[in-house]
Parts: structure tokens; sequence; C-alpha cells
């Protein structure tokens, strides 16, 4: 085995991190912590991850739940699809082969949200088979060590890096290389001041022989944010508050919400409030009480939420649903066991925390 091979397995099998799934490295444990991995930090991911398997210890008790129970165990991790990928998957391999991931790449590749990437960790990690993986720690590893002088995205480079990473696995070790490799972008050869005086390969590194490490990876023109204004609205009656389910198709598929929507020009929260709630319900809304503002961000879009109590006024009391499939007066206590997007569990958090609802 060559020298880089050598001296990064070494550090991998001092310094792998205990992660729940390496405890046993089931091709269903992998497949679940991997796509929580995507697009959410390792802290986050392994408290899910421990929770979800509590719920679901394989994979024919995922196709027993129903997606409202999926979905309210992914509150709060975002990019929902995966979540839903996950049951349509599950059901393919109960029907298919026998609750179990196929030890095969290509029909890994034809299940839903698996790609090239998850696929890699699944033959590899869980089935020791040689096959490479490329994730964004790996695309900045190697643009350092390799000192690659495009963007990581261009689609030579990405050749380039999913051929190495092909062809640098030592033979036997796909599982431990594969992983050290993701553990040293995390662990040491980090976006901003990468520690290179602790990292157990900086001699093979060609950057930091350059002194280019803060120049790699060449960067991609940040890209662009986009500012949303929204409001919503908690309509109270008889202690119980109104909430609807979005449409199983567009953002946030069948997640739970208060009515409201973005504000249109020149509109302030509060008329895009009342006329959000007659357009989506036919409900006429007053009596506006400012509850907070709250913000958070998703893919490239910044929302700001208006958020407010408010009241019916005359005309119809129960709504007619137009951008919404169901609706529910519930007590403010039942709220816990909907799945909501980030920016209204946080509005129903704070309406807990501050004692306005008990
Ligand atoms: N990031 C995503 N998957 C990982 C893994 N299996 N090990 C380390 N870091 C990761």
């Amino acid at each position: 085995m060559e020298k880089f091979q050598q001296d990064l397995l070494q550090w991998f099998r001092e310094n792998a991190r205990k992660l729940p799934w390496r405890q046993t490295y089931s091709p269903y444990h992998v497949w679940i912590s991997e796509i929580m991995l995507q697009q959410t930090q390792m802290d986050r991911a392994v408290a899910y991850f421990n929770t979800w398997i509590s719920y679901f210890p394989d994979i024919k008790s995922i196709t027993r739940a129903s997606e409202e129970k999926i979905l309210k165990l992914w509150e709060g991790l975002g990019y929902y699809s995966r979540a839903h990928n996950i049951l349509k998957t599950a059901r393919l391999l109960a029907k298919n082969f026998n609750g179990n991931l196929p030890e095969d790449y290509k029909s890994l590749l034809r299940l839903p949200g698996i790609g090239p990437y998850t696929a890699g960790a699944i033959m590899s990690i869980a089935f020791h088979r040689e096959y490479p993986l490329v994730d964004a720690n790996i695309e900045r590893v190697f643009a350092r060590l390799f000192n690659l002088d495009k963007q990581v995205k261009d689609k030579e480079t990405q050749i380039f890096i999913w051929q190495k990473a092909r062809e640098m696995i030592p033979p036997g070790c796909a599982r431990d290389f594969n992983q050290a490799l993701m553990e040293l972008g995390a662990l040491i050869c980090i976006p901003r001041n990468p520690r290179c005086r602790i990292c157990p390969v900086s001699s093979h590194c060609q950057a930091l022989r350059l002194e280019l490490v803060s120049k790699r990876p060449v960067l991609k023109n940040p890209s662009k944010t986009i500012f949303i204004e929204m409001a919503t609205g908690v309509l109270e009656r008889n202690s119980r508050v109104l909430i609807q389910k979005r449409k199983p198709s567009g953002v946030w598929p069948n997640l739970w919400e208060f009515p409201g929507g973005r504000l249109e020009h020149g509109e302030t929260p509060e008329m895009a409030l009342v006329r959000e709630y007659n357009e989506e319900t036919e409900l006429a809304v007053g009596n506006l009480r400012k509850i907070i503002t709250v913000q958070h961000s998703y893919t490239i879009y910044r929302v700001v939420l208006h958020c407010y109590f408010c009241s019916l006024l005359a005309g119809r009391d129960e709504p007619k649903l137009r951008g919404a499939q169901e609706y529910r007066w519930v007590n403010p206590a039942e709220l816990s066991r909907y799945a909501f997007p980030a920016g209204h569990r946080k509005l129903i958090d704070h309406l807990f925390y501050s004692g306005y609802f008990s």
C-alpha cells in the first residue's frame, strides 16, 4: 500500500469519531446516516439518527409507518424530499428485496434518493466493496492534495476527482479509506484555517507545498441569496387554533402550517396576512396582534416571517381551502404531533416558551 493510504488509514483508526452507525455498519444504518448527513451537520444528524432508529429499528418498520410520522421525525432537518424518498425506497425494498438493501451498485442507484454518492457509501462502508464516493469534504481534500486550479464542480474536475477516488482505494480497505477521506475533511482539512500542522498527510499535499492552501478549493461565485418576507396568522377559536396541511406537491409537501403567505409589492405584513387568509381559506380575519418575527434560511432563501394572532370577523366560520388539502382546529398542546416547516416551528416554540401556550 502506498504511503498516503497508510498514513491516512492509521490516522483514521486512531481518530475516527465514535458514531452510532459505526458500531454495526449495517446497510440500513449506513443508508439512513448518509441520507441524513447530506446537508446536515454531524451532531444534528447523530441526534436525529438515534431517534429515527429507536422508532424504526429495521426497514420493514418504516413501511408500516404513516407519512405523517416520518415527516414528524424529520421535522427540523429540512430538505423533506429526503424523508419522502426514504419511505418510497423502504416500500420498494420490502417489495423487491425482502426488506434489505441490495449489494448491487446499479440496483441501489435505481432507488429514490440514492445517487452515486450514497450508492458508493452503501457499497463501500456497509458491504466492504471497492466503490468510490465523493462528497464536499472529499472535493475539498482533493482540491488541496492535487492543487486543483478549477472549481471542483467543473465537469472535467469532477471526472478527475471521481477517477482519483476510485483508483486510490487500497484493496480490501474501501470502508475505512472512504470514511477516512471524509473524516479528514471534517476534522483537519476544514474549509477555513485548515489544521495543516497536525494533518497526517500534509507531506503529500501539493497546495501546502505551494502555499496555496487558502486559495483551494477555487471558490465559485457565491449564489445569490433571495430575501423573502412573509406573514402568518395563528387564528384562535374556542381555545383551538387553525392549521392546514400543504398540498402533496410543491414546496414542503404534506407539512402543516398556519395560513399566510408572501407580502406583495407595497403591502404591509398585516395587509398580506388578511389577504392571504382570504385567498387561502375564504375566512375574514382581523384584530391582528403581533407575536414575533422569526427568520430562517433554506437553500438560497432567507425568509423573514411576521407572526400574528388574529380573530375571525363576520362571515364564514369554517375555512374553504384554496391552497391546502386539509385543515384542523387543534388544541395548542397537540401541535407537537404535527410536522411544520422550520419558521412555523420556531413560532410554535416561542408561543410555548413565552407562556402564550401551555
Ligand atoms: N460525512 C458524510 N458521511 C460520512 C461518513 N460516513 N464519515 C465521515 N463523515 C461523513
